[in-house]
C-alpha cells in the first residue's frame, strides 16, 4: 500500500485535502477540503443517498440542527457516557487516549503502563474525557442556555421521529437518514482525516419490531458491503469486527464495526449497531412527548427497536483514496494514478487541444468543451504537452481525456483516452456525451 505520507502530500498538492486555518498554522483536527476534494465528497455522498435513500422508498431523507441543547444529550446518554479514557503525562502534560498507549481494544479498562511514550515521564490517573464541544445560545452563558454541537447526527433522527411519523405516516420497518457534520474533542487528533474534531457524517436509523431486529441487521450488513464495493474500497482491506461488549457504545447491544487495513493498522471505517429502543425511549422519558407507533392493523402502541448504519465521510474519502492509489509505467513512463470509480472521480473529462497555438483547434476544442459541459463534470487543460497533461490528469483520476487534433478538423472525430489502460479510440464528435453517459452508469 501507498506511504501515508505520500497519500497526504498528493491530497494537499493537487487540491483534495488541506488543513484547516491552513495559513495561521493549521487547527488541529480540522482538515477541509479543496476544490477536487470538495467535489469528490459531493459525488460520495451523492451515491450514498441515492445507495441508501433513494433506492429504499420506505427510508426519508432529514437535515437537523448541528446545535442542540443540554436535554438532548441528557437524555441520549452522551452528557454521562459519551467519553474517552485519557491519561495525562505528569511531564510534558501531553495527554493521551488509554487505546493509544495500550492498543485496541479500546476498551476502558486502566492501563497497566505507566509510562508516557514521548518522554518517558510518569503517566497520571486514568480520567474519563467528555468529547462533546459545550457553548451558549444567546448573550447569557449560563447553564439554562447551554448548547452542544452535536457529536453524532443520530439525535437528529430520534428528536424528529415523531414529526416525520405524523407527516409521512410510514409503516416499520423505515427509516431516518441523513448527512452532516459531528464535532467530537478529540483528546488526540491524529492520522489525516481518521480522526477529526470535526467531521461529516452518513448515517440512518431504521426503526424495526423488536421481533425482526436480527434480520434487519444481517439485511444492512449486506448492503453495507454492497456500497464499500460500489464505492471503491479494496474489499479485500475491509474485515468485520465484533466489538466486544465492554468496547460497545453506551446505546449499543451489538456492534459490528467495517474495520479498514489503513496505513497506520486495522481501524473502524464504518459501524453497523443495534441501538434497541434506548433512544426513543430516554427521548419519550425526558421530553414527556408521546413517541409511540401505532401499528395500522392491530391499533397496538409501542416504541420500535433501531438498527443504525453508519458512514464517516472523511474515512471514506481516505480509504477510496487509499484503494484508488496506484503506480505504474505506461509507455516507459513511471505514473501516479488514482483509479477512482468515475461516478465518484472529481472530473470525468479532461478536454487538451493537441496545440494551443492553432486558432482552428482551439476553437473547435473550445466548443466540444461548451458541449460537455452541462452534460459532465468536464475541465480544460491546455497547460505543457499533452504527456504532461495526461500525468496531471491520472493523479487525480480523471478517467477520460479527449484531445482535438488536426483530424478533428477533418471527420470530426476526437481521440479519448482512458486513465487506467492508456488506450486511445477515435469517437465522433456527436457521440461523444453518450459514450461517456454509457460508462458511467
Ligand atoms: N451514531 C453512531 C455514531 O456516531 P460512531 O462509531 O461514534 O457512531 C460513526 O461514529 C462513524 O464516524 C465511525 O464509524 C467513523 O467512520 C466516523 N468517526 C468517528 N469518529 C471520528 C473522528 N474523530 N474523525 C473522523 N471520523 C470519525
Amino acid at each position: 500500500m501507498v506511504m501515508f505520507d505520500t497519500l497526504v502530500s498528493l491530497a494537499k498538492r493537487r487540491g483534495f485535502v488541506f488543513p484547516g486555518s491552513d495559513i495561521y498554522g493549521g487547527l488541529a483536527g480540522t482538515w477541509d477540503l479543496g476544490p477536487l476534494g470538495a467535489e469528490l465528497a459531493h459525488n460520495i455522498k451523492n451515491l450514498w443517498w441515492d445507495h441508501f435513500v433513494k433506492k429504499h422508498p420506505e427510508n426519508y431523507g432529514l437535515a437537523s440542527s448541528i446545535l442542540m441543547p443540554e436535554a438532548v444529550w441528557s437524555a441520549s446518554g452522551h452528557l454521562d457516557g459519551f467519553s474517552d479514557p485519557m491519561e495525562e503525562c505528569k511531564k510534558c502534560k501531553k495527554r493521551w487516549r488509554v487505546d493509544e498507549i495500550q492498543g485496541r481494544p479500546t476498551s476502558k479498562r486502566t492501563s497497566d503502563v505507566q509510562i508516557c511514550p514521548e518522554c518517558k515521564g510518569e503517566l497520571g490517573e486514568v480520567r474519563q474525557f467528555n468529547l462533546m464541544f459545550k457553548t451558549h445560545a444567546g448573550a447569557v452563558a449560563a447553564d439554562e442556555n447551554a448548547v452542544y454541537l452535536r457529536p453524532e447526527i443520530a439525535q437528529g433522527m430520534f428528536v424528529h421521529f415523531k414529526n416525520v411519523l405524523d407527516t409521512m405516516r410510514p409503516t416499520l420497518p423505515f427509516g431516518i437518514a441523513q448527512i452532516g457534520k459531528a464535532f467530537r474533542n478529540e483528546i488526540a487528533p491524529r492520522d489525516f482525516l481518521f480522526r477529526a474534531r470535526e467531521f461529516d457524517l452518513m448515517e440512518f436509523e431504521y426503526f424495526v419490531r423488536e421481533s425482526e431486529w436480527e434480520e434487519h441487521f444481517e439485511k444492512w450488513r449486506k448492503e453495507m458491503w454492497a456500497w464499500v464495493e460500489k464505492v471503491g474500497i479494496t474489499k479485500d482491506l475491509v474485515h468485520e469486527l465484533e466489538v466486544p461488549k465492554e468496547d460497545r457504545a453506551h446505546y449499543s447491544k451489538r456492534t459490528i464495526d467495517f474495520e479498514f487495513d489503513f496505513p497506520f493498522g486495522r481501524n473502524e471505517l464504518y459501524g453497523l449497531a443495534y441501538r434497541g429502543d434506548h433512544d426513543l425511549v430516554e427521548h419519550a422519558k425526558h421530553s414527556g412527548a408521546d413517541l409511540r407507533y401505532t401499528d395500522p392493523v392491530s391499533g397496538e402502541k409501542f416504541l420500535p427497536h433501531v438498527v443504525e448504519p453508519t458512514f464517516g465521510l472523511g474515512r471514506t474519502v481516505l480509504a477510496v483514496l487509499l484503494s484508488a492509489y496506484c503506480e505504474d509505467e505506461l509507455g516507459g513512463e513511471k505514473r501516479v494514478l488514482l483509479k477512482l470509480d468515475p461516478k465518484i472521480a472529481p472530473v470525468k473529462v479532461a478536454v487538451f487541444p493537441l496545440v494551443s497555438n492553432k486558432e482552428n483547434i482551439v476553437a473547435k476544442a473550445r466548443e466540444v468543451f461548451e458541449m460537455l459541459v452541462p452534460q459532465i463534470e468536464t475541465r480544460w487543460d491546455d497547460i505543457g504537452n499533452i504527456g504532461k497533461r495526461y500525468r496531471r490528469q491520472d493523479e487525480i483520476g480523471t478517467p477520460w481525456c479527449v484531445t482535438i487534433d488536426y483530424q478533428t478538423l477533418e471527420d470530426d472525430t476526437v481521440t479519448v483516452r482512458d486513465r487506467d489502460t492508456g488506450n486511445q479510440e477515435r469517437v465522433s464528435v456527436k457521440e461523444l456525451v453518450s459514450y461517456f453517459q454509457e460508462r458511467l452508469k
